[in-house]
């Protein structure tokens, strides 16, 4: 039976456990033998990883793997990548392995500008507002200099303050529309630390401007706020071949799998139920660096799938194109990232991965994920343009069967081979053990 509780953040992690455990479970020392099993056994090492949270009571693990052979602008990187999805990982190298032998990945950022939001109520006077602004604008920047002082010594800051009507859609609502450089960080408490200073210093200043009237004077602070969509926070990867050196697949000219590639990426951009499904996949390499390299997946997430409907509708986050027997494939994304703050320096998993990938500015980094997401693309629209997604998928899953029923590497080897020529499905699977075991 479920109940409430009160003060359960303030029980120890025993306690805490033992509530769980004894409301929810019938088998309460069965449930507790599993999460204190994903317990460190380094006491340190498990109080760092209890503290990024609240209310911890074990670990979650994926696993972290690693892509080899991605050559990024003529120098050599092993992708770390936590994800869950089997095959991914696999595809990543593969594509890694194909570009290797064909000039590899070529890259550039095209911006790095973050955005931040004050959203204000404001009744009166438009002209005035924009008269309050200017006369103010230096003052907003000037009291926020114990901020950006740090952040300006490295060349980073305020890009520039806007004042944005938006009364139309909504009475008497406006912005300050904030731009920033924040360099190697991703600057989630650089911004919000900025916007609030703004934000009490507007407030204050319209107090005190003259032509306002007593109502205008009541600004009114909704809130402050940086935005996860930063469409000019952009990165550009691409590949590109002849187009007769694009595949060694003996069933397909290397001309006709071009064709046929570029057909199916012309299907995802303009076919928003095939764009989610090819994003998807871009994502999934996307996410698992953003997550080995300790960066924020849902503000990734978040921004690229509203990029990807900019135009008004879902669409690709990738192109290719044929030209002058050149066959041309590329992304171009927004991914704010950070290598510094954050679990950068916290999560040691996080800086081992960092450093895999030679310590990257946040602007390589873009580079090194943007690429991923390319390269996984690839390697999906590679199969489904040609065998089918299913054949890889079956030999995984094939393994995970053979892994649950405990084969020993002799039934591995005999069954690998009998489903060489047999379709793989779970009972045919199960069959085929049973059918062994009684063999022997
Ligand atoms: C599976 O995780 C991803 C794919 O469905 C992507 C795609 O269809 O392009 C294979």
């Amino acid at each position: 039976m479920s109940k409430t509780i009160a003060g359960f953040s303030k029980l120890t992690k025993a306690e805490k456990i033992n509530w769980i455990v004894d409301t929810y479970f019938s088998n309460s020392e069965n449930a507790k033998g599993i999460l204190k099993q994903y317990w460190n056994t380094d006491e340190k090492l498990q109080q760092l990883h209890d503290e990024f949270i609240e209310n911890t009571i074990t670990n979650y693990y994926l696993p972290l793997g690693v892509a080899p052979n991605f050559l990024i602008n003529d120098k050599l990187y092993t992708i770390p990548m936590a994800i869950e999805e089997s095959s991914v990982v696999a595809a990543a190298s593969k594509a890694a392995k194909f570009w290797l032998d064909r000039g590899g990945f070529k890259t550039e950022v095209i911006s790095t500008k973050k955005i931040g939001q004050v959203h204000f109520i404001f009744n009166g006077d438009f002209e005035k507002l924009t008269q309050f602004f200017n006369t103010i604008k230096s003052k907003l920047i000037k009291e926020t200099k114990s901020i950006t002082a740090n952040m300006e010594k490295r060349g980073g800051g305020i890009i520039d303050i806007e004042l944005r009507d938006k009364s139309q859609d909504i009475n008497g609502y406006y912005q300050l529309h904030a731009s920033f450089e924040t360099l190697d960080a991703m600057g989630a408490n650089f911004i919000n630390s900025c916007l609030e200073q703004f934000a009490k210093t507007f407030k204050r200043e319209a107090q005190n401007f003259d032509l306002f009237s007593d109502l205008e004077k009541q600004i009114e602070i909704i809130m402050s706020i940086l935005s996860n969509y930063v469409p000019d926070c952009l990165v550009r990867a691409e590949v590109s071949c002849h187009v007769d050196n694009l595949t060694e697949n003996k069933n397909i000219s290397s001309r006709a799998f071009a064709q046929k590639f570029v057909q199916a990426v012309n299907i995802a951009e303009i076919e928003p139920y095939r764009a989610v499904t090819h994003n998807k996949g871009v994502m999934n390499g996307i996410d698992a660096v953003v997550l080995a390299t300790g960066n924020d997946f849902r503000a990734i997430e978040a921004c690229v799938h509203a990029y990807a409907a900019r135009n008004g509708k879902y669409s690709s986050l990738t192109h290719a194109k044929i030209e002058d027997d050149t066959f041309k494939f590329w992304i171009e994304i927004p991914l704010a990232l950070g290598t510094v703050g954050g679990l950068t320096s916290l999560h040691p998993l996080v800086k081992l991965a960092l450093e895999l990938l030679h310590k990257p500015s946040a602007k390589e980094l873009m580079q090194i994920i943007a690429v991923a997401g390319l390269a996984q693309n690839f390697a999906a629209l590679r199969s489904l343009t040609t065998t089918g997604i299913q054949e890889g998928h079956m030999k995984m899953h094939l393994k995970n069967i053979l892994n649950q029923f405990e084969a020993t590497d002799n039934e591995k080897k005999t069954l690998t081979e009998h489903f060489k020529n047999n379709t793989v499905t779970h009972s045919a699977v199960v069959d085929a053990i049973h059918q062994l075991r009684a063999k022997n």
